[in-house]
């Protein structure tokens, strides 16, 4: 289905990227994979040797975004997809971030994904599309998540900012906006009962969510069958977000 495409992921290595990474190749597209792990990106690319291109790059670097086109173009002469997941978690409220951990959040989660979007501009032809991995904390208030929220309702905004002015071109632009997803980045929160209280008790679903959940709906954005759709914020939640269930 991806046969002859090429698609860029960020946070490639672990947890919700590797998940996507793994669907475009099953489905056999070749991957541009970026991310700071250099040796989980290695084995990605032992399973996969003749479709898989590593870039050991810190999405926040100046030269990453140039870096990451600069290689895609040298080794698979086009993209297809640009997928910008790499993002950290693990906020607190307002009163209790500094500037230090303001920046971060915003460097990460929202700057780099504005970088790396508009240096895949320059490679992106029509029939192309970009897809942000937002939050459902970008969707609505929850404790203690600000400078997190701040950057994920930010991404949803850049979504829709770049669906108008780069559909025009024939890219489509979107975004999923997972609830809870099962990965190292929130593993040992489910010890703490407030956390499972408000995340894992509210979804009206008999389980949580797993990186193949937004795998296949990143892979579906990408595919013909979303050929029309530009704009679009997809919740994967298990309906978290939608209801105000309590078991
Ligand atoms: P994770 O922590 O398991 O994986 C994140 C990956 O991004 C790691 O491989 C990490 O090395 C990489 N990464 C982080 N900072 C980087 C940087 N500066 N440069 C290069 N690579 C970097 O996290 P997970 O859960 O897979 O999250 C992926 C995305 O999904 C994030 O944007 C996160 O905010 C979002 N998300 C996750 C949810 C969840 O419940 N797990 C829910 C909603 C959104």
């Amino acid at each position: 289905m991806n046969r002859g495409k090429v698609a860029m992921v960020t946070g490639a290595a672990q947890g919700i990227g590797r998940a996507i990474s793994q669907r475009w190749l099953e489905q056999g597209g070749s991957l541009l994979a970026v991310d700071v792990q250099a040796q989980a990106l290695q084995e990605l690319q032992a399973l996969w040797p003749e479709q898989v291109a590593c870039a050991v790059l810190d999405v926040t670097a100046d030269d990453a975004p140039a870096q990451a086109m600069a290689l895609a173009r040298s080794r698979f002469g086009r993209l297809d997809a640009l997928i910008n997941n790499a993002g950290i978690g693990r906020p607190k409220a307002m009163h209790l971030t500094d500037d230090a951990e303001l920046d971060r959040f915003l460097d990460v989660n929202l700057r780099s994904v504005f970088r790396f979007s508009r240096e895949a501009l320059g490679l992106l032809e029509p029939g192309a599309c970009v897809v942000h991995v937002a939050s459902t904390f970008g969707l609505m208030g929850n404790p203690g998540a600000s400078a997190y929220a701040a950057t994920k309702a930010a991404l949803i905004g850049l979504t829709r900012q770049m669906a108008v002015d780069y559909g025009p071109k024939g890219l489509r632009i979107n975004a999923v906006a997972p609830g809870l997803i099962r990965t190292p980045l929130i593993e040992d929160r489910l010890e703490q009962a407030a956390f499972r209280r408000l995340m894992v008790d509210t979804i009206p679903f008999p389980r949580m969510g797993r990186p193949e959940d937004v795998a296949g709906a990143v892979a579906f954005l990408c595919s013909d069958d979303a050929s029309f759709i530009n704009g679009h914020v997809l919740v994967i939640d298990g309906g978290w977000s939608a209801t105000n269930w309590i078991g």
